[in-house]
């Protein structure tokens, strides 16, 4: 197929840029690189030995879009464009509801345009709010979110719902990621946080290569075996292969499917400090903090509907996640510079 994607720059864009072509899609992306380098794009290019058809274009921009999609002829768009920032999300609450939910708009419009009815979107555990189950089932009704970023995950998932309502000839995937981590082996893309990490794996690679000096721990009073937050990690790589896996849902006309794509298995923040300091042989100093506004105890996935209906599950363990992170920020102290 030929493939649209939004936010290919990014994280895990980048990452699935990969799986995408070595399963023998083409891909067009688009993305304005607000959190993100081309040079992802040129190191995409490097490892994969093909040329990537690149826009430096807003998802907002419906006019920009409309030239793309009409130069290029797409089936499919994957759509990972967004702002993810959870705290950010809080302080610029319209910000964030602009760029995800006007330029998820501006996005299916433009795709309507062109009769492109097939979308892949990047949603978030973050929809579950306080999951009622754990773990978490797909038919684990959505919860209350607890920020603006949440909240745009809520309601794109529900507008593409609708699309599909109205127009049963859509065929739409909603992947809810749990807590993606790790990189490609080659160590030449990663995730490139700009400024202090939010993310708990980020911020450990970065005390790791000296950047930072001890990690801080949000809580050790939680109701989980060692008191810290447990959390469901995805290495990136596996996820990236999940994409690949909706697309064969998607050209059998699956309608509207949603999926989790997690491990299924819970670990403490404690536990990933310890596994990375074995792994890779290096000290992360920490100290116990207070507990994060919003945090949740524990999260993590049942991911059995991806496995028996798409036949995808998680290969890859903590010690390759964090093997992994830490070799891409070894080989990239300052990530795409
Ligand atoms: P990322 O920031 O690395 O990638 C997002 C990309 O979208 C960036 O390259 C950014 O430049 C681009 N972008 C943002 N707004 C844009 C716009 N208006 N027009 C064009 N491009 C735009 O983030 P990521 O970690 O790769 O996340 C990808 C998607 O997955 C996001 O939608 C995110 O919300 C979602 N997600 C991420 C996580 C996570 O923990 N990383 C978890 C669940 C869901
Ligand atoms: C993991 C654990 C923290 C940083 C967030 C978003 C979610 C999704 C993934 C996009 C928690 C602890 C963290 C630190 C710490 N993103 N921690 N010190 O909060 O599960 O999910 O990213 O959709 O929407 O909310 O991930 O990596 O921030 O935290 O102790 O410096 O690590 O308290 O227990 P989280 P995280």
């Amino acid at each position: 197929m030929n493939i649209l994607v939004t936010g290919g720059a990014g994280y895990i864009g980048s990452h699935t840029l990969i799986e995408l072509i070595a399963s023998g899609h083409s891909v067009v992306v688009v993305d304005n690189l607000c959190n993100s380098s081309k040079i992802a794009i040129n190191r995409v290019e490097k490892i994969t030995g093909t040329s990537i058809p690149f826009y430096e274009t807003d998802i907002r921009d419906k006019e920009a879009l409309n030239i793309i999609l009409d130069k290029h002829q797409i089936n499919c768009c994957i759509h990972f464009a967004g702002l993810k920032a959870v705290g950010e999300s809080v302080s610029h609450p319209h910000e964030y509801y602009d760029n995800n939910i006007t330029g998820t708009l501006t996005l299916i419009g433009a795709l309507r345009e062109h009769g492109i009815k097939n979308i892949i979107f990047s949603s978030s555990a973050t929809v579950y709010g306080e999951p009622q189950v754990i773990p978490v089932t797909e038919d684990c009704p959505k919860g209350i979110c607890t920020n603006p970023y949440g909240w745009t995950k809520w309601m794109i998932e529900q507008m593409l719902i609708d699309l599909h309502t109205a127009d049963p000839t859509y065929n739409v995937v909603l992947l809810r990621y749990f807590n993606p981590i790790g990189a490609h082996e080659s160590g030449l893309i990663g995730e490139n946080p700009n400024g202090i990490p939010n993310n708990l794996m980020p911020y450990i690679t970065q005390v790791a290569v000296g950047k930072r000096d001890k990690l801080h721990i949000f809580g050790n009073d939680y109701d989980t075996p060692d008191g810290t937050g447990v959390r469901d990690y995805i290495h990136v790589v596996d996820l990236a292969k999940g994409h690949v896996k909706a697309l064969n849902a998607i050209q059998s006309n699956c309608g509207v499917e949603v999926y989790n794509l997690g491990t299924g298995k819970g670990y403490s923040v404690l536990d990933i400090v310890k596994a990375f300091e074995r792994v890779n042989d290096v000290k992360i100093p920490y100290v116990i903090d207070d507990r994060r506004p919003g945090d949740i105890a524990t999260c993590y996935s049942d991911p059995s509907k991806a496995w028996t209906a798409l036949g995808w599950k998680a290969e890859y363990g903590i010690e390759e996640m964090c093997r992994d992170s830490w070799n891409w920020q070894r080989q990239n102290p300052d990530g795409y510079g």
